[in-house]
């Protein structure tokens, strides 16, 4: 069957569809229903059906005779370490594991916070949580103390897992003190923390509150897969809103599991036994799908990186990774090829590797620049797809499913709706656009398996957030064009977030940062171009009258507040002091414009302008930052 067929039949008979996929998955108990209206925001997938997740990943691959093949290669230029571990060896580990959760009081439904560098850890604590049925929370470690405690309020978690270090380029993270500044940040109090000491940095641990990752692992005893509702939650995983306030994308374990497994052969044309990596962090969405989870449920083997595509040592990284481990497809961010193409335009580092084994390349996490995807198309010689998710569906919206039949590519586009997802694009009134129109994306209900279930806790902000825009459609956030062969352009935001260097941020989140430091009187932060990183957030603030501190030192200490607040992942280092904000005669602050502005785009002052004039010092002060041609 071609990818039109596939892709007519998922939304023809949904439900006919997605329970043979689910034949892929051991189920304690089958299903009732397929899919089920309840009292959540969106449809339930499964309901009535048990299974256990981490059983799925790692168990029924041993008992199934995969024991000795490797599950999980951690390759860390940055420690110059490489450590296989076999499924069996990670099955054991993974329920030691477990069992020191249980014995510090965790138990199903519970959440664990992970706040981990990438190490097999890291893994192991998601696995573990899935196994007795808690909930997991991964926060990335490029995370401020105060982003960790606002997560630690929201999901009020009985234990937290942490390391004392992770290792940038350059410099060691030291995570125990974060750590700890966020517990005292938090109104919550975890019963329990436990840490990974690594060799590079020592962690104070505090008497009968923090435990030593060894010797608990040491005195555990292995704990059992905990059979859960396919509707249970597996994971919260925070993402950026419009707002300071993060929002806990809830994810299912059996819709979970079924999407996933089905992406593997059918987007990735990946197959058991073969090696995949995703160049990500387990603190984002693709590490949680592509790094822990899809590989494991198909009894593949995954990479897990601890490097940077540059500096870890050189551009060549990558190669030499994916030739040492005979890696069959690699996904990661456009923006790991934009950094590894300006340190290497002519691919030389390439060609000193054995890439053979190499079949395809995956991109995503924000827009992919047509040269970007032509250098990597020219020197790899392997598809190079573009594909368009997000955090909240978990897997990918549209992409070039190379497993089913392989389109042609236009540079620019993810390629279509991948089966399972209706992707509609709508004018402000809800109505269909045609071909070739922009408007918003949304997906028209119901989502398929694996998307989010809920917010954490929140189920209105959910309806709020999603649904209530357009009754009857999913809404992504992302405006785009679906042209007449049906492929999709993803043009921008209709939202306050920016995507930098493929992390998703919040430019309100960042305003509100700025807003509290004393002097400020009122701010703008919004995204600019920016070849290496896609894009930078920038920031305009005006100052309290009688304010008089030195520039210098006010921009410094604003960029310290962002760091401070959000973290160094923020990449907030563009300020400028100006004497008023455009705005439009009701109070709207004009972002758009000034990002046209900085972007060097033809822009026109809006008719509903307050006073023109002010662009004109918008202008000066961004061109005192480099913008635009920075
Ligand atoms: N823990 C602590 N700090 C972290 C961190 C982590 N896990 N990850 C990033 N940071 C810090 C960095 O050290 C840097 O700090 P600095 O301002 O003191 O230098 C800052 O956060 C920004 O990091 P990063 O975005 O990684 O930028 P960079 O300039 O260090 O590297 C790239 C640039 C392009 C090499 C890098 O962004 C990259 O590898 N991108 C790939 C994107 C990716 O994997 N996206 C995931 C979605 S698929
Ligand atoms: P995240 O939730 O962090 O994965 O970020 C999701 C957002 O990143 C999407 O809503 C898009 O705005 C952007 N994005 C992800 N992949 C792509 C892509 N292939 N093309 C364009 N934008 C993308």
């Amino acid at each position: 069957m071609g990818y039109r067929q596939v892709h007519d039949r998922s939304l023809s008979d949904p439900e006919d569809f997605w329970s043979e996929a689910a034949d892929a998955i051991d189920w304690e108990r089958r299903w009732n229903n397929v899919l089920q209206s309840g009292e959540g925001p969106f449809d339930r997938w499964f309901a009535g059906g048990m299974l256990n997740t981490c059983h799925n990943a790692l168990d029924r691959h041993v008992d199934g005779g995969r024991g000795e093949q490797i599950a999980l290669i951690h390759d860390s230029p940055v420690t110059d370490t490489i450590e296989r571990l076999s499924y069996r060896e990670l099955r054991d580990r993974v329920a030691l594991l477990a069992g020191v959760l249980r014995a510090h009081g965790v138990n199903k439904g519970d959440r664990v916070i992970v706040y981990m560098p990438m190490v097999p850890a890291a893994a192991m604590a998601m696995l573990a949580c899935a196994r007795i049925g808690a909930v997991h929370s991964v926060v990335f470690g490029g995370f401020s103390s105060a982003e960790l405690a606002k997560r630690i309020d929201d999901a009020q978690p009985t234990m937290i897992v942490s390391a004392s270090c992770g290792i940038e380029p350059g410099r060691i993270v030291e995570y125990k003190p974060l750590l700890d500044r966020a517990i005292e940040l938090a109104a919550h109090k975890p019963r329990a923390t436990l840490i990974l000491a690594r060799p590079q940095a020592t962690a104070t641990l505090v008497e009968g509150r923090d435990f030593d990752w060894h010797a608990e692992m040491t005195a555990a005893e292995p704990a059992e897969c905990v059979p859960v509702e396919a509707t249970d939650p597996l994971y919260i995983l925070y993402t950026s809103g419009t707002t300071g306030r993060p929002k806990g994308i809830v994810r299912d374990n059996g819709g979970h599991a079924v999407a996933l497994a089905w992406s593997m052969p059918n987007v990735y044309d990946v197959a058991p036994g073969e090696v995949f990596w995703a160049a990500s962090d387990v603190g984002w969405v693709v590490g949680h799908s592509y790094i822990v989870y899809a590989p494991l449920l198909i009894g593949a083997t995954t990479l897990l990186f601890e490097g940077k595509p540059v500096g870890t040592p050189d551009a060549g990284t990558f190669w030499r990774v994916i030739e040492q481990h005979k890696v069959c497809t690699l996904f990661t961010a456009p923006t790991a090829f934009r950094a590894i193409r300006k340190e290497d335009p002519r691919g030389e580092l390439m060609d000193r590797h054995d890439l053979s084994g190499l079949r395809a390349l995956f991109l995503a996490g924000e827009r992919c620049d047509p040269n970007t995807l032509e250098w990597a198309q020219r020197h790899l010689k392997v598809p190079v797809i573009d594909h368009w998710w997000q955090t909240e569906t978990g897997w990918p919206v549209a992409a070039d499913c190379l497993g089913i039949e392989a389109l042609p590519v236009k540079a620019g586009s993810p390629t279509c709706a991948v089966p399972g997802y209706d992707v509609r694009v709508l004018d402000d009134n809800g109505h269909e656009l045609p071909d070739g129109e922009i408007g918003a994306i949304v997906i028209k209900l119901p989502m398929p398996p694996g998307c989010l279930a809920t917010l954490w806790r929140a189920d209105r902000r959910c309806r709020d957030a999603y649904l209530r825009r357009f009754p009857g459609y999913y809404l992504t956030g992302d405006a785009g064009i679906r042209d007449s062969d049906g492929y999709l352009w993803i043009m921008s935001r209709i939202d306050d977030v920016i995507n930098v260097a493929g992390h998703r941020l919040s430019t309100g989140e960042m305003e509100e940062a700025l807003a509290a430091h004393p002097m400020v009187a009122e701010c703008a932060v919004f995204g600019v171009r920016d070849e290496l990183k896609g894009e930078l957030p920038l920031g305009l603030v005006v100052l309290k009258s009688g304010s008089g501190i030195d520039e210098d030192q006010l921009r410094a200490e604003l960029i310290q507040q962002v760091r401070d607040s959000i973290g160094p992942v923020a990449a907030f280092k563009l300020v400028a002091v100006v004497e008023r904000l455009p705005k439009t005669r009701s109070g709207k602050i004009l972002r758009g414009t000034m990002r046209n502005i900085a972007d060097g785009k033809s822009w026109t002052p809006p008719a509903t302008i307050d006073d023109p004039v002010i662009l004109d010092e918008i202008e000066q002060a961004l061109t005192k930052l480099g913008y635009p041609g920075r």
